[in-house]
């Protein structure tokens, strides 16, 4: 035992941490689904066979697609034994536009393998419904959740995305590993909620209409809104990563080293982005002209400062750069807006992000 007051503190290992995150947000998402989920006709009833097939439809496809296609595929073939029973050619007749007609075609293999093997069914786990043509893991995963309620995982690009933004994970999500780090961190979520299929079909409405690819997602709608890494490190646009990095982007910067009566001037900087809601010295964008800062001081109505060059540095972020350029400004007054604190207290209260280090001497 150590001294009184002094625990033992052992570091949660990183997995176990993101299955404690998850699980604690899984029922935001779960009430969100209930609210916001769009009525989408494979939702409505828990039939394995109808949930195959749209599953089948979506492989690859958009929702609005598959909605022309789903309602008339069934009403010709309501079950496994009528579509086992089916020419091929009628069954890709009906397919027709949808495209990636071997789905298809398995659809209707799988359909046979349940009418011969399993009594009109389907198997009703994952690794069963693997083993019928055409089912990898995402389909198996996602019927055996939603029709069987089996915690299994459906990992697809945008439950990748949706994991790479809420841990603000800046690995390859094309590596296979990260993948399988994905599924059995999902699998170990599930295993700790009532019904994983809500989960799993949640997590897929939200990559759909919310966590979006490509531009920006709707972060204000979304339930992980107060969970999610990526949004509180303004990484949202950034992340999956994919692929080889992007270059960082590079940036000019002007820092002000503000000072009267022998205090320094800090702002709070802003919520979002970098180094949200940290105290530094006023950084303005570009490598300013003296004209440039002596017309942002007179904005203040500080005339007549003085104004010296005080070297420069750079700073490298993740996804930034900074190439800083600084000035040390003498006033009169201090300038309205900014707090003024003195040395001591900019080493002690106001701990200063190491990129504006360089100038708190
Ligand atoms: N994408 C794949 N399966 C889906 C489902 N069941 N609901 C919405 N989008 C999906």
């Amino acid at each position: 035992m150590g001294k009184a007051g002094e625990q033992n503190r052992i570091e949660e290992p990183e997995t176990a941490v993101r299955i404690r995150l998850l699980s604690k947000a899984a029922p935001l998402l779960s009430d969100w689904f209930g609210k916001k989920g769009r009525p989408l006709p494979w939702r409505a009833v828990k039939d394995p066979y109808r949930i195959l097939v749209s599953e089948t439809m979506l492989q690859q496809t958009r929702i609005e697609t598959v909605l022309r296609y789903y309602e008339r595929f069934l009403e010709r073939f309501p079950d496994f034994e009528s579509l086992a029973a089916a020419d091929e050619e009628t069954v890709l007749k009906l397919w027709e536009g949808l495209g990636y007609y071997s789905r298809a075609r398995n659809l209707k293999k799988a359909a046979e393998a349940c009418v011969r093997d399993h009594g009109g069914r389907l198997p009703e786990t994952a690794e069963g419904l693997k083993k019928l043509p055409g089912i990898g893991d995402y389909t198996a995963g996602a019927v055996a959740s939603l029709a069987f309620g089996e915690a299994a995982p459906a990992v697809d690009g945008n439950v990748l995305r949706i994991l790479a933004r809420f841990f603000a994970d800046e690995r390859d999500v094309t590596v296979p590993a990260v993948k399988k780090e994905a599924a059995a961190l999902l699998r170990s979520v599930l295993e700790t909620l009532p019904d994983p299929g809500v989960f799993n079909e949640a997590l897929m409405e939200l990559g759909e209409i919310c966590c979006v690819p490509n531009g920006r997602p709707f972060c204000r709608s979304c339930p992980f809104k107060d969970s999610c890494r990526a949004m509180a490190l303004g990484l949202e646009e950034d992340l999956p990563l994919r692929g080889a990095p992007k270059p960082r982007r590079i940036e000019k910067k002007t820092v002000l080293l503000l000072h009267c009566g022998g205090r320094t001037a800090l702002e709070k900087r802003p919520d979002k982005g970098l180094l949200a809601g940290l105290y530094g010295f006023p950084i303005l964008d570009g490598w300013l002209e003296r004209a440039d800062i002596r017309a942002f001081l007179e904005s203040y109505g500080a005339r007549g400062a003085e104004l010296k060059e005080a070297g420069g540095a750079v700073h490298v972020f993740t996804h930034v750069e900074w190439y800083m350029k600084a000035y040390r400004i003498e006033t009169n007054e201090p300038l309205p807006g900014y707090i003024y604190a003195e040395a001591q207290e900019i080493r002690t209260r106001y701990a200063l992000p190491s990129a504006f280090k360089y100038f708190a001497e």
